[in-house]
C-alpha cells in the first residue's frame, strides 16, 4: 500500500461509516453543502459538493500529501529535476508556458529564451499562413493545413483546435491526421488541392511509424500532384525534437521547429506541437492560451495543499480508486467544443498512470488510473447515461460547462446548462423509491462540475493545466513514473515483424496469428 498502516486504517473506518450514508444524507446534514464545497481554481470554479465524501473523510485524506511530500515533488518538477527516473529527463512543459522574463534553469542554462525563439518562429510561421503570404510550390498560397502526428503529436492540436474554432483569425482549412489506416488520410486528401496544401509533420522522436508513412503518402500525393520539379520545401513543416530525422525526411531546416526532451508527447500542446493552434487562433490569442495554462500552474504551485482544489480532485479520485472501488470515469463536457477532450485526457491520464511499477521498479499491490471515456452532453444522455444511472456499477463522472456560450443562441445554451445541472442531480440523488423497479434510480452516484465564463483560449489553458496536474499529484500519490509510456513499445516492435507474414503470402509460419493471416491472404481480392 502506498499510504502509513494509520492512515489506510483510518480511511477504511470511512468507508464503512459512508456506506450508512448517502448524498441525500450529506446534503440533509449539512445546509451550506453546495456553497462550502464550491472552489475557485484559477479562472474554473469546481463544484466538489456531489461528491462522495465529507468534512472527516476531507480531514484524513488530506494527511495523504504529507505522507508522500507532495510540495516537495512539486517543487522538484517545477525545478527541473530529473523526475522522471526511466528516461533520465526532467519534466518541465511548464517551461513552456513561463513568462519571457523567467528564468528556469536545466543543465546549467536557463531555457526560457529558447522557448521564447520557438514561440517567436511558430508566430513567423503563422503570421505568414494566415497572411497568405505562404505560397506554395506552383505560387499559390496556401489555403489548407494537414497536420500529420498520433498521440501527443496529433490529440492535443487536434482537440484545441476544434476547442477554439469560434476564434478562429482566417479561411485557412485545417485537417488531422493521425492513424496508419489509409482511409483516414485518403479522405483528407481528396479535401486537398495539392499547390495550396501545407503539411505540419509533427512528431517529438521523428521516428514514429505511423506518422512517417502518412509523410510519405504526402510527399508522394504532392510529387504526383504538383507541377513539374516542385519544390516540396514549401508544402513541409516539421516540428520535432529530432532535427536531423526531419531534414532527412527533407523539411528544409529552416521550415523545422524544435522542442526539447524535457517535454513529454502528452505535454507538449503548448510546444511547436500547437502550431496547427496557433494557426488557427493566431499567436496573440496563443499567448492568452499559454496565460491560461501559466496561472494554473502558479494557482497549483502557490494555493496550499489544503484548500488547493487540483490536489483535492485528485484525492478523491485516490478515495474513489482505493475505498470506494471505482474502477472507471466519464469525462463529459457539456460544451461541444470540448468534444475531443475525453481522447485527448485518455492519452494524458492513463499513458502517464496506467502504471503497474513503482519508482523503484516493484510491481505495485494497489490499483492505478482509472479508465478514462466520455463523450460531449447531451448526446450521452441519448446513448450510455443509462448505465450511468441504472447500470450496476458507479461510474464518477466530470460536467464540463460555461456560463456564456460562443454563439447568439442562448435559449439553446440555457437548455445546455440545464441538462448538465440535471444529470447531476438525478446522478446524486435518483428517483422516488415508490416506482416500479425499472423506473427507479438508485442515485448516490458521484460527479463533479467545472464551471467556466465562457471557452477561450485562457480557460482551455487552464483546464489542461488542471488535469495536467492531477495526473502528475496521483503518480506522486501512487509512487509511479507518471512520464514515461514503456508499455507502448513492445506492439511497435510485433507489428515490425508480423508485417512480412502480412505482406506476402511466401512468407509463413506457424504462431497465434498464423490462421488469421492465411485467412488474410484468401480474401485478398489479388488472391
Ligand atoms: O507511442 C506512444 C507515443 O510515444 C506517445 O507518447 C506520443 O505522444 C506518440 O507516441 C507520438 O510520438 P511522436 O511525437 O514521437 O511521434
Amino acid at each position: 500500500m502506498f499510504l502509513s498502516d494509520q492512515l489506510h486504517a483510518e480511511l477504511l473506518k470511512h468507508k464503512e461509516e459512508l456506506d450508512q450514508k448517502s448524498l441525500h444524507n450529506l446534503f440533509h446534514d449539512d445546509a451550506h453543502r453546495s456553497s462550502s464545497y464550491l472552489y475557485q481554481a484559477s479562472g474554473l470554479f469546481v463544484d466538489f459538493s456531489k461528491s462522495l465524501i465529507d468534512h472527516e473523510i476531507l480531514r484524513s485524506l488530506q494527511k495523504i500529501p504529507l505522507e508522500c511530500s507532495l510540495e516537495d515533488r512539486i517543487s522538484e518538477m517545477f525545478e527541473g529535476k530529473r523526475i522522471n527516473l526511466s528516461e533520465n529527463r526532467a519534466v518541465l512543459h511548464t517551461a513552456l508556458r513561463a513568462s519571457s522574463d523567467s528564468s528556469i534553469m536545466y543543465d546549467g542554462q536557463n531555457i526560457v529564451p529558447n522557448v521564447h525563439d520557438v514561440l517567436a518562429r511558430m508566430e513567423e510561421i503563422s503570421n505568414a499562413i494566415v497572411s497568405k503570404q505562404w505560397r506554395g510550390s506552383s505560387g499559390k498560397a496556401i489555403a489548407t493545413v494537414v497536420n500529420i502526428g498520433i498521440g501527443g503529436s496529433d490529440l492535443g492540436p487536434a482537440m484545441a483546435t476544434h476547442a477554439l474554432s469560434p476564434f478562429r483569425v482566417s479561411d485557412i482549412e485545417q485537417f488531422f491526421v493521425s492513424n496508419v489506416d489509409p482511409a483516414e488520410i485518403s479522405s483528407v486528401l481528396q479535401c486537398c488541392d495539392p499547390e495550396t496544401t501545407l503539411f505540419v509533420v509533427a512528431s517529438k522522436t521523428f521516428t514514429t511509424s505511423e506518422t512517417l508513412q502518412n509523410a510519405e503518402i504526402a510527399k508522394e500525393w504532392l510529387l504526383n500532384g504538383l507541377p513539374k520539379n516542385p519544390n516540396l520545401s514549401q508544402h513541409f513543416i516539421a516540428i520535432s525534437t529530432n532535427i536531423e530525422a526531419a531534414t532527412q525526411f527533407g523539411v528544409d531546416a529552416t521550415n523545422v521547429l524544435g522542442f526539447w526532451e524535457w517535454v513529454g508527447g502528452r505535454f507538449s500542446l503548448p510546444s511547436a506541437i500547437g502550431l496547427s493552434l496557433m494557426i488557427r487562433i493566431g499567436a496573440q490569442q496563443f499567448s492568452e492560451f499559454l496565460h491560461g495554462l501559466r496561472d494554473m500552474d502558479h494557482y497549483f504551485l502557490k494555493t496550499p495543499l489544503e484548500s488547493n482544489a487540483i490536489v483535492l480532485y485528485s484525492l478523491i479520485g485516490i478515495w474513489y480508486r482505493h475505498y470506494l472501488n471505482f474502477s472507471s470515469y466519464a469525462v463529459l463536457p457539456y460544451d461541444s467544443l470540448l468534444s475531443r477532450l475525453p481522447s485527448y485526457l485518455q492519452q494524458l491520464i492513463m499513458e502517464s498512470n496506467g502504471k503497474r511499477v513503482n519508482k523503484e521498479g516493484k510491481p505495485v499491490d494497489y490499483n492505478t488510473s482509472f479508465v478514462v471515456w466520455g463523450e460531449s452532453g447531451t448526446n450521452g444522455q441519448h446513448s450510455f447515461h443509462q448505465l450511468l444511472h441504472q447500470g450496476t456499477q458507479t461510474i464518477p463522472v466530470d460536467f464540463l460547462f460555461a456560463a456564456n456560450s460562443t454563439t447568439a443562441y442562448e435559449s439553446s445554451h440555457d437548455a445546455l446548462i440545464a441538462n448538465a445541472l440535471a444529470q447531476a442531480k438525478v446522478l446524486a440523488f435518483g428517483s422516488e423509491s415508490e416506482v416500479p423497479p425499472h423506473k427507479y434510480m438508485p442515485g448516490n452516484r458521484p460527479s463533479i462540475s467545472f464551471l467556466y465564463e465562457s471557452m477561450s483560449p485562457y480557460i482551455l489553458g487552464q483546464i489542461i493545466a488542471f488535469y495536467e496536474h492531477v495526473v502528475f499529484s496521483q503518480g506522486v500519490i501512487w509512487n509511479i513514473n507518471s512520464f514515461d509510456q514503456w508499455g507502448v513499445e513492445l506492439g511497435k516492435g510485433v507489428a515490425t515483424s508480423l508485417l512480412p507474414f502480412v505482406q506476402s503470402r511466401n512468407v509463413t509460419t506457424e504462431s497465434s496469428e498464423s490462421a488469421l493471416i492465411k485467412k488474410i491472404h484468401e480474401l485478398r481480392l489479388d488472391s
